[in-house]
C-alpha cells in the first residue's frame, strides 16, 4: 500500500471482529514497531502482546473503562524500557526522548496495521499504575500507548484537520 493512502485512511476504530489476527500478519506489525527510529539508536521499545481475555479486560478497566480495548482480539501494550536511553542521554531520555522513540514505534504499527487491512485505536489514556500491575511491568518499563488490533467492525467518519496553511509558519512562528 502507498504510504500516503495509509497515513490519510487510517482511522481510530473502537470496535473490533473476534476473529484472531494471524501470527505472520502480527510479527509483521510488531516488526514496523522495531524499525522506528530512536534516539541515538537506543531502542527503548518493549512490547507486550496481550490475547488472554482477563488480562485485556484489565487494561479495558485500566484504560478508564474504555471496554473496545477489550473487544480486540489482541491488545497490544507500547512500552519504554527509561534505563535504555537514559543511560545515554540522562533527564532528556527519560522525560523526552522515550516518549519520541515509542510514539514513533506506535504510528509504525497503527500504519502497518491498517496497511495489512487491519484496525487500530491509539489509546493513551489509563491509569499508569493499574496497566503496569496488570501486565507485571517491572520498574522503569513505563507504559505509553496501548493499541486494540484487529479486523474493524465499522470504521467512523474521517476527522477533519486543521487547514495546513493555518500550521505552517515561514521562518518563525
Ligand atoms: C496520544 C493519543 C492518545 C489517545 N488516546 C485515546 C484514548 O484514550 N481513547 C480513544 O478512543 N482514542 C484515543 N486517541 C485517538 C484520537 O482520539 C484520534 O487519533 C483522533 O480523534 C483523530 O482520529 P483518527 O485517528 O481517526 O484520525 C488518542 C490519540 C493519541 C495520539
Amino acid at each position: 500500500m502507498d504510504v500516503s493512502k495509509a497515513i490519510k485512511e487510517r482511522r481510530s476504530v473502537r470496535n473490533f471482529k473476534p476473529d484472531p489476527v494471524p501470527e505472520k500478519d502480527l510479527l509483521k506489525i510488531l516488526d514496523a514497531g522495531r524499525w522506528a527510529p530512536s534516539s541515538g539508536n537506543t531502542q527503548p521499545l518493549e512490547l507486550i502482546v496481550v490475547k488472554e481475555p482477563k488480562t485485556k479486560e484489565k487494561l479495558a478497566k485500566a484504560a478508564r473503562g474504555q471496554s473496545f480495548v477489550s473487544e480486540a482480539p489482541v491488545v497490544i501494550v507500547v512500552c519504554a524500557n527509561i534505563p535504555r536511553t537514559e543511560r545515554r542521554y540522562g533527564e532528556r531520555g527519560r522525560n523526552l526522548y522515550v516518549i519520541q522513540d515509542t510514539a514513533a514505534a506506535a504510528q509504525n504499527i497503527h500504519l502497518m496495521a491498517y496497511a495489512l487491512g487491519y484496525a487500530t485505536c491509539w489509546v493513551g489514556s489509563f491509569h499508569d499504575d493499574m496497566v503496569a500491575e496488570v501486565i507485571e511491568a517491572p520498574e522503569k518499563i513505563r507504559p505509553l500507548a496501548i493499541i486494540p488490533l484487529g479486523k474493524p467492525k465499522k470504521i467512523p467518519k474521517t476527522p477533519s484537520r486543521r487547514d495546513l496553511e493555518n500550521i505552517i509558519h515561514e521562518n518563525k512562528f
